[in-house]
């Protein structure tokens, strides 16, 4: 089909499982085990009704917002997925000049196909890109990744906690990648039977704990997001431990199975940090990734007191079979629903948007 004929975030995942090579499909899509969570991100939304307000003057919408300091054109951005090449052969580079296009911060994945500074040089002067740090074991690695990234201008620091092993994703596991692996799948000393994900991520430090905190603070100024924080408790302890900020995320479904979807926990968290001394709404930022399809998601997020949301998955799905096009069509199709739904429900821009206009009686019904 064309890409006129993508009305919405879900048509460019329908071409993608017909165009994708089956390895780059597996990897894409897989959640862990029975994919439980990986379903519940998004079906949650479902069980968020709105409460619209009339009779308010919508002709101009605003849609831009502040996220780390930086302002963007609606409160989403890319999020961090390794593997770019798997579904376009220049990448993540696709990505970055998308978001280049509808002025959007891009998340650069530690595990990214193309190097960290090809994503760095394909941006424009005034584009904010963030990065998305797996910790090495090896610390001397991390220090020195961090620091060049910081030269380089990232603007935040997202250290993913959800992953001291990599999740079993069945599909990624069954596809064998002994014949053709992708060319960035080289060199590396791990069956190549165990899939993709398990296959790059060897490095991962499992004994990455609060203490270290300390110490990513003491080798640089760029601010710290906790990515992959699937509890109050633990956003909690993000605060207290001096990041400024934390994405509920259960990392799309992929690494713990009947782990919570970040917006069914948005509430809990909001009310958790406002009782905390010091807490204030505006020094500690929380974002939510998993399962965003739709404008009304992020109507949604925001309500519940998200700074932004992250999407994952279709990025890469509008990428790999649009390139350029399709993530920036996405990007405005998704732009387009927000904007429809702030207008429908009386909230002429980011700050409108509250509380009180949904209704989460249902959300923790399952
Ligand atoms: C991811 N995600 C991810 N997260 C991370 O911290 N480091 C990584 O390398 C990756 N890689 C990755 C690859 C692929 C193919 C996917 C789909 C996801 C998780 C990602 O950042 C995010 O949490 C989810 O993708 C959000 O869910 P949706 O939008 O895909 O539903």
């Amino acid at each position: 089909p064309s890409i006129q004929e993508m009305y919405n975030a879900f048509d460019f995942e329908s071409v993608a499982k017909t165009v994708l090579r089956p390895e780059a499909w597996a990897y894409y899509s897989s959640g862990s085990d029975d994919e439980i969570s990986m379903r519940e991100n998004h079906n949650a939304f479902h069980r968020i009704w709105l409460k619209p307000r009339v009779m308010v003057d919508v002709k101009n919408i605003d849609l831009t917002t502040h996220m780390l300091g930086t302002q963007t054109a609606l409160p989403l951005y890319l999020t961090g997925t390794a593997l770019g090449k798997l579904g376009h052969p220049e990448g993540e580079l696709v990505l970055t000049r998308s978001a280049a296009e509808t002025n959007v911060i891009q998340m650069i994945p530690t595990l990214a196909s193309c190097s960290f500074d090809e994503i760095v040089d394909a941006a424009l002067e005034t584009q904010t890109q963030w990065l998305q740090l797996y910790v090495n074991s090896d610390r001397e690695i991390t220090n020195a990744f961090v620091n060049h990234a910081e030269k380089r201008g990232i603007k935040g620091l997202f250290i993913t906690v959800d992953a001291p092993q990599l999740g079993r994703r069945e599909k990624d596991m069954r596809v064998k990648y002994s014949d053709d692996a992708p060319e960035e799948m080289e060199q590396k000393d791990v069956s190549r039977n165990e899939g993709a994900a398990r296959y790059i991520s060897t490095f991962i430090d499992p004994s990455l704990n609060w203490n270290d905190l300390s110490w990513f603070k003491s080798i640089t100024k760029v601010p710290i997001i906790l990515k992959g924080v699937q509890t109050s408790a633990d956003a909690v302890q993000a605060f207290r431990h001096g990041c400024q900020g934390v994405v509920l995320s259960n990392h799309g479904g992929r690494q713990l199975d009947f782990a919570p979807s970040g917006i069914e926990i948005l509430p809990e968290v909001i009310d958790a940090l406002h009782k905390e001394k010091g807490f204030n709404g505006e020094n500690f930022e929380v974002y939510v990734d998993g399962g965003i399809r739709r404008g009304s998601d992020i109507f949604k997020a925001l309500a519940l007191g998200a700074s932004g949301v992250g999407i994952g998955r279709p990025a890469l799905f509008a990428m790999s079979t649009y390139g350029q096009a399709g993530v920036t069509r996405l990007i405005q199709l998704l732009q387009e629903e927000l904007a429809m739904n702030m207008r429908l429900m009386g909230a002429k821009s980011i700050k409108d948007i509250k509380a009180d206009m949904v209704d989460t009686r249902n959300l923790k019904d399952h």
